[in-house]
């Protein structure tokens, strides 16, 4: 079986990431290979996890004041160059254009709530969880969901809730939001996508 290529754009430490490359050394992730991690920061941990497990990695900065589409060509270039057949967002902090979306295949994006609560532009990293601590909500979760021009407005793929427990924090909740949803959801649908984009292919 023709593995599927994927390219994982991150930003930060990278947690997710280490969850995919746990998931493909333990077999969770069977037909999917990672081609390239890209980071838009070049001191993000993530990439030192892709090196550390030979993954190619790419690092493209917008310089101030550069127009996007001149940073988005430069992301695209990348993504062609590796082949990639999925592109993963996992704690990618930048909103993508439609040109730039429609130009690429299928992506997908882990956030870290219950879409369509706390979500959309402005609501990333601790803010999402600050927010569903200040709403009072007793249940949480992540979602994964293919990416389109709205901000975490695609069709959901999969989504997993995780309880808010009496004495939360933003940190707290960020955490079990990880350990519960996040490190075994994104996982499992990229292993799903990748199901879909096989069976497209032997149509
Ligand atoms: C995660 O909470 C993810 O849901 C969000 O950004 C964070 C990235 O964390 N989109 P990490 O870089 O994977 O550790």
């Amino acid at each position: 079986m023709v593995k599927t290529k994927i390219a994982v754009l991150v930003s930060g430490g990278g947690t997710n990431l280490q969850a995919l490359i746990d998931a493909k050394k333990s077999g969770k992730i069977r037909d999917g290979e990672f081609v390239l991690v890209l980071s838009d920061k070049p001191e993000a941990y993530a990439l030192t996890r892709a090196k550390e497990n030979g993954i190619p990695t790419a690092v493209v900065q917008r310089k101030k004041g550069e127009a996007r589409e001149i940073f988005e060509q430069a992301v695209l270039a990348e993504l062609r160059e590796s082949g990639a057949e999925l592109i993963v967002l996992a704690g990618f902090m930048r909103i993508l254009s439609e040109d730039f979306i429609k130009a690429c295949p299928p992506i997908i994006n882990i956030h870290p709530s219950l879409i369509p609560a706390f979500c959309g532009a402005g609501f990333y990293g601790l803010r999402v969880h600050e927010a569903a601590l200040e709403y009072g909500v007793k249940v949480t979760g992540a979602t994964v969901h293919f990416v389109n021009e709205i901000p975490d407005g695609g069709k959901i793929i999969l989504q997993k809730a995780v309880d808010v427990l009496e004495g939360d924090t933003p940190q707290t909740l960020q955490r079990r939001v990880m350990e519960e949803a996040e490190w075994k959801l994104l996982p499992e649908a990229v292993e799903k996508v990748i199901g879909i984009i096989q069976k497209e292919r032997n149509e």
